[in-house]
């Protein structure tokens, strides 16, 4: 049975919401969304719980990260052969199949997301019908995108933060994959450093549930600051344990900012417009953008006002899309 995080399964997440819940009873709040149904997690109506403040918060994060007893969240084995097998020039459909097949809860996942609006509600029947229909590294990508939301993006407590972070990432690989039609990038590989750019955000959360076992929890918005300061070297971090190739680590690394390397420049100014993107029309994450990210990328890519504007209009349609 794969590991799905360092999340401990010895039920001290329940009962410290007990413990909080007697301390502050709830008065039910509104819903995140009107008409939703989905309320605020217990953690994340704590007004600044715990009192940590961020030097604090961002302490406890690294020295979690870098004890010896940290379990970092795992990637199914599966999806890394997956992803190198979907590069041989000769792979046939059928020894995807096979690959798919290890994992029957991954696989019915990704037949679930193959049929859905944003890939034009196609009639897939079976891992073999994806695969024609989608082609052998959208399948890929796909696959990669339900191992990430089923095992990575989960912590007790934070739903609605990770929720959220699902939502931006399948967005935003969306987006950059789009993007990418504009450059030389191949478009599952804009896809991959889409999905994954903000996993650091999800170690962060998955920490920060670690740290709710042993004391008061803290809302991820009273540790936004901090998360929002650590989350690029928590997704290059993340990124290496899994053994990912060392420009996809470059670009996690330094996803908002920085000297990149000249090998990653179309790439990375792709997926800093698709994030910042993503933010205005909704889909974004907290406010993880730093101030001019959008007009600097444009301009890396020699893009003008006007094709800005296009990719706009393009974001506002996978918006939509999104919405179904
Ligand atoms: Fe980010
Ligand atoms: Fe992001």
């Amino acid at each position: 049975m794969p590991r799905t995080g360092c999340v401990s399964t010895r039920g001290e997440a329940s009962g410290l919401k007990s413990l909080v819940l007697q301390a502050y009873p709830l008065v039910m709040p509104a819903p995140t969304r009107p008409g939703s149904g989905e309320y605020p997690t217990v953690l994340s109506v704590l007004p600044q719980a715990g009192e940590l403040g961020v030097e604090a918060i961002t302490a406890k994060l690294v020295s979690l990260f870098q004890s010896q007893e940290y379990e970092p969240p795992l990637l199914p084995g599966v999806v890394l052969e997956l992803m190198t097998l979907s590069w041989k020039p000769d792979v046939t459909a059928q020894e995807i199949v096979v690959v798919l097949s290890r994992d029957p809860m991954l696989a019915s996942q990704l037949l679930k997301l193959s049929q859905s609006t944003l890939y034009r509600g196609a009639q897939v029947r079976s891992l073999h019908d994806a695969v024609v229909r989608l082609g052998l590294r959208r399948v890929s990508d796909l696959f990669c995108r339900a191992a990430l939301e089923m095992r990575v993006f989960r912590a007790p407590g934070y739903e609605n933060d990770m929720a959220r972070l699902r939502t931006h990432s399948a967005f935003t690989a969306e987006l950059t994959r789009l993007i990418c039609r504009e450059t030389e990038v191949p478009s599952d590989y804009a896809f991959l450093c889409g999905l994954l750019h903000d996993v650091g955000i999800a170690a962060c959360i998955i920490a920060l549930n670690e740290v709710a076992q042993s004391g008061p929890g803290v809302s991820l918005q009273a540790a936004w600051p901090a998360v929002r300061e650590l989350h690029e070297w928590a997704s290059e971090f993340l990124a290496k344990t899994w053994a990912f190739p060392p420009d996809l680590v470059r670009v996690l690394a330094m996803h908002h900012g920085g000297e990149a390397d000249p090998a990653d420049r179309q790439v990375l100014a792709a997926l800093r417009i698709a994030d910042a993107l993503a933010e205005e029309v909704g889909y974004g994450f907290h406010a993880e953008i730093p101030e001019g990210q959008l007009k600097k990328a444009a301009q890396v890519l020699g893009l003008d006002l006007l094709r800005v504007e296009k990719l706009r209009d393009a974001a506002k349609e996978l918006a939509e899309a999104f919405s179904h």
